[in-house]
């Protein structure tokens, strides 16, 4: 049987995007032959407009495009260029929209538009964006099923680890509690301080000046993106909450003494994101562990869930982020629900 068309229309072409693109170009054999699909990019935006072709980009003109500089896709002269997602969408009709455009937390823009639009229009979503869903996600479930619109989301958490999937594989399960480190830089930032001896602004620097860092750092420190995971893996398990709801506490709270005081101790502090499933209550602090608690063991940029319910407590641990694990996420992800259709 010939291979199965996936338009895919990607806005946001950054790390993620073009990571995304760089894994399409080199799986795209092993993907066509093992699960009969074939990945036909017609559009890509980033911050200058969208470029498309409804025939889908070639291989050359993908490579042409991935050696674009930041924000100049509408100045390649390739493709056509768009600058409104419903034309874009009307135009390439494609199969999915794929949304890893910035996380703005006020306004969940500039993704909320493309994924509305596209779930409007019976386009599919693979989202790796947490802004949308902590600010709609009620919302943006019941349109897509109202559509009969596939939306993923699991690269939002854990941009390598597929915690989303594990949570929704144990519905039999009574969970009481998810509970975990969530957020890389905090935990690398607390893993210098804790385990190496270096003050907190120091080991805030350091993760500043090696890239590690949002851009806008409040996202890391004040916990701003692990109060957005949290809230993601609690509407996951259909507990209700924006991101206004989760109780929130950043690192910058802890003083140099109580570090000090701490490190006598011999505790290790970790930005804890917790969700009490019973009391519906979700939030992110500092909080000192023992040295022997399973949380305690996962350092620099590690990330770990830790989920307790009735009958089991299941860790799942990993490289939480990156551009290239959370790129594999929304292509496994992608060829998946692709898969379904
Ligand atoms: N990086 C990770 O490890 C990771 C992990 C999990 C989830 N995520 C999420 O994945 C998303 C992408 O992350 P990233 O690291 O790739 O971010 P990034 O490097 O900042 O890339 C964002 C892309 O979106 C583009 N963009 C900005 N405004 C736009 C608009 N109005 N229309 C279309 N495109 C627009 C940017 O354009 P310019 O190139 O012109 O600036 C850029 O190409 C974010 O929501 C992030 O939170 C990232």
């Amino acid at each position: 049987m010939p291979p199965r068309p996936c338009r895919i229309v990607i806005a946001g072409f950054g790390n993620v995007g073009r990571s995304l693109v760089k894994l399409i170009l080199e799986r795209e054999g092993i993907i066509r032959d093992r699960y009969g699909i074939d990945i036909v990019i017609v559009g890509i935006a980033d911050s200058s407009g969208f470029v498309i072709d409804p025939e889908g980009f070639g291989r050359e003109t993908l490579t042409r495009l991935l050696e674009a500089p930041r924000g100049g896709l509408a100045r390649t002269c390739i493709g056509m260029v768009r600058h409104d997602v419903v034309d874009v969408i009307d135009e390439t009709v494609p199969d999915f929209l794929l949304d890893l455009t910035p996380a703005n937390y006020d306004t969940g823009e500039p993704g909320l538009t493309y994924i509305v639009n596209a779930i409007r229009r019976g386009v599919n979503v693979v989202t790796a964006n947490k802004a949308p869903l902590v600010l709609k996600y009620d919302y943006l479930m019941s349109l897509s099923r109202s559509r009969n619109v596939k939306f993923g989301y699991r690269a939002t958490v854990f941009g390598g680890v597929p915690v989303i999937d594990v949570l929704r594989h144990l519905s039999a399960h009574r969970i009481l509690k998810v509970e975990g480190i969530v957020n890389a830089t905090t935990n690398y930032i607390l893993s210098r301080v804790f385990y190496d001896g270096l003050s907190l602004s120091q080991a805030i620097d350091e993760a500043r000046r090696i890239g590690v860092m949002e851009a806008n750092p409040a996202l890391d420190l004040e916990g701003i993106d692990a109060a957005a995971k949290i809230a993601i893996i609690a509407n996951t398990l259909g507990i209700s909450m924006t991101l206004k709801d989760v109780e929130r506490i950043g690192i910058t709270s802890l003083s140099e003494e109580e570090i000090d005081r701490l490190r006598k101790e011999g505790k290790v502090v970790k930005l804890i994101a917790e969700l009490d499933v019973e009391k519906r209550r979700a939030s992110v602090r500092p909080v000192p562990l023992d040295s022997s608690d399973d949380l305690a063991q996962v350092k620099y940029l590690l990330n770990a869930v830790r989920i307790v319910s009735d009958l089991n407590n299941i860790v799942i641990k990993g490289v939480g982020g990156g551009p290239a694990e959370t790129a594999v996420n929304v292509l496994s992800e992608l060829i998946e629900l692709a898969c379904q259709q």
